[in-house]
């Protein structure tokens, strides 16, 4: 048993994600969680709403809100939106609570106390119709790079480049759409990552457990040159800058940290906090001197998360001298695109998590998010891949098999796993099979390549129907009452596997496959373990209500039309 610690991205506090969001982060992280929670390891699965920055600010001014009330109210329903879903976080913390503020501050003491910060004086944009500077997001234009726009300040959505907001052409404000704006004089503290290069560059090349997409991501970074960065920003809202006593910091009044330096560290905040509501300390999972060398660090993210994460966090933390856990194991996604193009609230296109659940439950979407999600490319929901995986996977295959064979062992055995009879070759081969179905499902979700564990996963259910129907107890009833005996109890510990296998995927439907057989444990199994034969004889099965619903095509024009679809 060993402990491994679970962080996904931090969505952004400006809104309830959307499928992509979802698919890309927080939705593998929490099936790796179960997973690795299933073979009975402790597993910490920590997520927080990113709360600071040009995003929050802008979100609350166009809602007509102030920014904080705007994000208690999002926090919760981002909360219970994760719950709906049944991500299983450990903790669901806020970067803007107070054992971030605390942090943040202590990194920027010691780092500067290293030499890696120093103040400077910044020529920033200035808009005059908006009286006041306009830092990142606050400020748009065409990106330098790629010639697309609109590009942010802080980065370009299209070729994926960190920005400064000077660096754009032709640049207008995202408050008013001002386009009178100036270059003024401001001071700022710069993360001096120059002076960390060769220490990022050793630290990444000792992480011999990346993902190619993230090495070849974090390599690239590196070989461009790293730049020293602006950390703080002329933002009310925010960590404020303060002096080394917790004061006021003269010069630096009325200023915050810039949101990328926060967020991350709210990984060990949000720890923080969750040790603070549960009585438990969080320093053994952070601090290698306080016990956390044993643990596995595992993160996820989006691809345009992976330089934050791989370099710009590092700097922090290797900077402060100190020692702080650093991730080992970096999982990144690709985009879920919405047929073609992107997701879009403002076009209409693309599903968010609260009107999925509106339309059904959560684990259709969870098994068609990891099992065709955008792992090892780009990957586009369609309602109509969406309908064809639901009713072929779930439908015809899973929620097929466990009907059939509950409701044969109602009709024909009074509802109890039947006695009687001998396993044969039949038998033999089917376990065989469903063995190395379970070390081939294990070993994908072990090397995190969620795709090729849903079908492994898959494989197996099918391994079932097959064997059903080449087993064919509703025939041997007739002649061989034995036999069907041996074929119906092989079903029924089928359907407890089955529940078990898709727990991590399905955690809901899992549950509800093993009430069926009267099965509590959803472990993850062991390919070596009794599997077929685990049921105690005369147990007691109900049939389920139907498990899986078939999308009709009447629905997908629908939804459509509602959300968006082939012809959008
Ligand atoms: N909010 C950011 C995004 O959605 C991710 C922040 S990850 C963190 O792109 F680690 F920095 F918090
Ligand atoms: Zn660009």
């Amino acid at each position: 048993m060993s402990r491994i610690l679970i962080t996904s991205a931090l969505p952004y506090i400006n809104g309830i994600k959307h499928l992509g969001n979802l698919a890309g982060s927080m939705l593998p992280a929490d099936v790796y969680a179960r997973f690795k929670r299933g073979q009975g390891h402790e597993v910490l699965y920590i997520c927080a709403t990113d709360e600071h920055g040009t995003p929050a600010e802008l979100a609350a001014a166009a809602a007509g809100q102030d920014v904080r009330t705007y994000c208690d109210e999002q926090h919760e329903i981002q909360k219970r939106a994760g719950e709906a879903f049944g991500l299983s976080y450990d903790w669901f913390g806020r970067s803007s609570n107070a054992p971030n503020r605390r942090l943040t501050q202590h990194f920027a003491h010691v780092l500067e106390a290293n030499g890696f910060i120093e103040e400077r004086v910044d020529r920033m944009i200035y808009s005059i119709d908006d009286a006041r500077f306009l830092p990142d997001r606050y400020v748009e234009g065409t990106c330098p790079h790629c010639g697309y726009r609109p590009a942010r300040g802080d980065q370009c959505d299209n070729c994926g480049r960190l920005l400064d907001p000077t660096d754009l052409i032709e640049p207008y404000s995202a408050v008013s759409g001002s386009t009178k704006l100036e270059v003024r004089d401001t001071r700022h503290l710069y993360l001096l990552q120059t002076r960390l290069e060769d220490r990022i560059r050793a630290w990444i090349e000792s992480r011999s457990d990346w993902q190619t997409l993230a090495r070849s991501i974090a390599l690239k970074h590196l070989d461009e040159g790293l730049i020293d960065r602006g950390i703080t920003r002329d933002l009310s809202w925010g960590v404020p800058v303060v002096g080394p006593d917790g004061g006021p910091r003269p010069g630096m009044e009325g200023k915050v940290f810039y949101v990328w330096f926060d967020a991350p560290i709210e990984y060990i905040g949000a720890t923080e906090e969750w040790a603070e509501a549960s009585g438990r300390t969080w320093r053994d999972w952070w601090r290698l001197d306080e016990g956390a060398d044993d643990v596995r660090y595992v993160q996820f993210m989006g691809k345009d998360n992976v330089a934050f994460h791989t370099v710009s966090f590092p700097a922090t933390i290797l900077g402060s001298g100190e020692p702080w856990k650093t991730v080992d194991t970096l999982k990144a996604f690709n985009w879920l695109n919405w047929y073609g193009g992107k997701f879009s609230t403002s076009q209409k296109r693309g599903v968010f998590m609260d009107q999925a659940l509106e339309l059904l439950p959560a684990d259709y979407w969870r098994w068609h998010l990891t099992a065709y999600g955008p792992e090892g490319s780009d990957a586009a929901f369609t309602w109509e891949q969406f309908q064809a995986t639901t009713n072929k996977d779930l439908a015809d295959v899973l929620g097929n098999f466990v009907n059939r064979i509950v409701k044969f062992a109602e009709s024909k055995f009074d509802g109890v796993v039947p006695d009687g009879g001998e396993p044969g070759p039949l038998e033999g081969k089917l376990k065989a099979d469903v063995r190395a179905g379970i070390a081939e499902a294990t070993e994908a979700f072990e090397a995190m390549e969620f795709r090729k564990a849903c079908q492994a996963i898959r494989a197996i259910w099918v391994l079932g129907n097959e064997y059903l129907q080449e087993a064919a107890p509703w025939t041997a009833f007739k002649t061989d009452i034995e036999r069907s005996a041996v074929g119906v109890r092989t079903g029924l510990n089928l359907v407890a596997l089955f529940a078990r296998i898709a727990a991590p995927v399905m955690p809901f439907t899992a549950e509800r496959i093993a009430t069926t057989v009267g099965e509590t444990d959803l472990s993850w199994p062991s390919a070596n373990a009794p599997l077929l034969d685990r049921m105690p004889v005369g147990r007691t099965v109900s049939a389920p209500e139907v498990l899986f619903r078939k999308i009709e095509d009447a629905q997908v024009a629908e939804w459509s039309e509602r959300f968006g679809g082939a012809d959008a």
